[in-house]
């Protein structure tokens, strides 16, 4: 059998609001109440929501769509009047990425967390897309993608994933 992901938690300021907020954008089933949980189902993994009164420290949650998908959330993302970047810095606000010849942005989820959803996996344009991703061309666009996470100011920023993905980029 092939191992898959099953769930993971989600720490948010309002569970219900966040679950649904998800469910909505990617045009997926309603969300679910599971005991203190409210779970939304993508894919082989459920998304469990749950409420925290600490400080939440940003995660990354990063969803391969199809095009006419991509073009279901973005229009949410305009409907909604919500910021959205090119880049997990969010240097390039209202713009989107054409990464391995796909396209891909940003968004923030009620509680901070940095959505992304992409057409293309990460890499799968290889190095002779037109536009190759960041992480596989950094002399092309070095600096540009994941350490981005380390932008967010104050707390505990991206943790490790940030500070991982920061040493690769170097900046
Ligand atoms: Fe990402």
């Amino acid at each position: 059998m092939a191992i898959s992901l099953n769930h993971t938690i989600v720490a948010a300021t309002d569970k219900e609001a966040s679950a649904k907020f998800l469910a909505e954008m990617l045009g997926l089933p309603a969300p679910t109440v599971l005991g203190h949980f409210v779970g939304v189902q993508v894919g082989d993994t459920s998304l469990d929501y749950l409420d925290t009164d600490q400080p939440i420290t940003q995660q990354h949650y990063a969803f391969l769509v199809s095009e006419a998908e991509f073009g279901h959330v973005f229009e949410h993302i305009r409907e909604r009047g919500l910021d959205f970047w090119a880049d997990p810095r969010r240097r390039k606000h209202g713009e989107i990425n054409t990464w391995d010849d796909g396209r891909g942005c940003y968004f923030d989820d009620p509680s901070g967390h940095l959505l992304e959803i992409i057409t293309r996996p990460y890499g799968s344009g290889g190095t002779t897309a037109s536009n190759p991703h960041p992480l596989i061309a950094p002399k092309l666009r070095l600096g540009e993608h994941e350490s981005g996470l380390t932008r967010q100011d104050g707390a505990s920023g991206g943790g490790a994933l940030a500070r991982a993905e920061s040493s690769d980029q170097g900046e």
